[in-house]
């Protein structure tokens, strides 16, 4: 390396040994449990090249540099219907995916050392994008039936903390697997409200509903501090790379320069293909189409999670989504374990240490399973040889007993 001098942020930045093994995930004899992919033989590959050509064929535009397009604002407003949100054109603001929407909050929003609220266990991706902005992350535990710790959050509140911004997935979070609670949402919003903060909904996997629980959406409950996340990513191809927010009208101007520092515009293409798509009617169906294959992925690994799994250890089990979240027994480090599971049984998964904004035990003996990307096959036989790990190391020194 040479003496370039990096901006202050960078000195926090370190490798992660978890990236060097993401590669391997790429071996055919590898069964993958690590990322939160969308299953790839679910794409509904002819009808979006069918899309594509379509828009190609039609519209002169569809290659040049191009504004958002007010007809996919439009098809987006009617979708969010659909989540229980009601909105308007104006409100939308169009990404390129979900992570992009993040991005731009967090400038937005974040000086050096404001406190950001997250939880213990965090989506990677929005650590990443708000790290730049220098935070103070202030984190709160995660319920593995109710999702975010509300009561923890008023605490805070009470003893003066000011955050920046909440940042949460409701439903089905990532990596936790949970969908917070109707009580703990609405405390939430009323919070937001009363101390006047804005909370960042990631809902990109709130169409992702294998139950019919019924719990609205944060946008749906308050619509001045909710800034809403949404994603073609899960939902159609994350190749696509198009997403949206739902936000208050007067942040849109600000948005719109901060977008266009970062990449001009969302992909004329992917935008105008996706619009294209949505006016033909194909997607709420083909959503049902992904539920009901996710919710059998899911209700497989759950079983095998049952019987292959130590009686000790406690799991998520998630209404949405693509997570499985899985505590082992206090001793158990699971970085350790998944050394064993490439090496030995060649598989695949994230340790809790990924998502942990504080380093702990409580994380070091997690795991996030995904369920979404393997077949019905792989899940079982992938459950029962990682089972085989874990069991086999409980007495063993990979069942580390050291103490932070
Ligand atoms: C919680 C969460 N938010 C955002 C993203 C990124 O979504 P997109 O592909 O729309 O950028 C992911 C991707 O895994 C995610 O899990």
């Amino acid at each position: 390396m040479s003496d370039m001098q990096l901006a202050a942020w960078t000195h926090n930045v370190v490798r992660s040994s978890i990236q060097d093994m993401l590669v391997m995930t790429a071996r055919p004899d590898i069964i993958s449990f690590a990322l939160g992919l969308p299953s790839p033989a679910l794409f509904p590959t002819s009808d979006i090249a069918e899309a594509l050509s379509t828009t190609l064929a039609t519209q002169a535009n569809a290659l040049q540099y191009g504004p958002p397009t007010s007809s996919l604002k439009r098809q987006i407003v009617d979708l969010m219907r659909h989540r229980g949100v009601r909105c308007r054109e104006e409100q939308i603001f169009l990404t390129t995916g979900a992570q992009q929407g993040m991005n731009l909050l967090a400038r937005l929003l974040v000086n050096p050392g404001d406190p950001v609220l997250v939880e213990h266990m965090t989506y990677s991706g929005f650590q990443q994008a708000v790290a730049p902005c220098a935070p103070r992350l202030v984190a709160v535990p995660t319920d593995l039936e109710t999702g975010m710790d509300v009561d923890a959050v008023e605490r805070m509140l009470q003893e003066g903390l000011c955050p920046a911004c909440c940042y949460t997935v409701p439903a089905g979070h990532n990596p936790c697997g949970v969908s917070m609670g109707m009580a703990q949402r609405a405390k939430l919003v009323a919070l937001a409200r009363k101390y006047q903060f804005p909370i960042i909904e990631d809902d990109v996997y709130g169409f992702l509903a294998y139950e019919n629980t019924d719990l609205p959406p944060l946008r749906s409950l308050e619509e001045d501090w909710v800034l809403y996340m949404g994603s073609f990513s899960k939902i159609l191809a994350p190749g696509l790379r198009v997403g949206w927010m739902v936000v208050p009208e007067s942040l849109i101007p600000y948005l719109a320069i901060t977008k266009e520092a970062s990449d001009i515009d969302t992909a004329t293409l992917a935008q105008r293909s996706v619009e294209t798509y949505l006016a033909q009617g194909k997607l709420l169906p083909h959503i049902a189409r992904l539920c009901d294959a996710y919710r059998e992925r899911r209700d497989a690994m759950l079983a095998v999670l049952h019987n292959h799994m130590p009686a000790d250890a406690r799991w998520s089990v998630p209404t949405n989504g693509m997570f499985i979240w899985v505590e082992l027994p206090a001793g158990y480090d699971t970085e350790l374990v998944l050394k064993r599971a490439i090496d030995q049984e060649g598989i695949f998964f994230l340790p809790g240490k990924a998502f942990a904004v504080v380093e702990s035990a409580d994380a070091r003996r997690c795991m996030r399973l995904n369920f979404s990307n393997c077949s019905l096959e792989q899940i079982t036989e992938g459950i029962v040889r990682l089972g085989r790990v874990v069991v086999d190391s409980k007495s063993e020194e990979i069942c580390s007993t050291r103490r932070i």
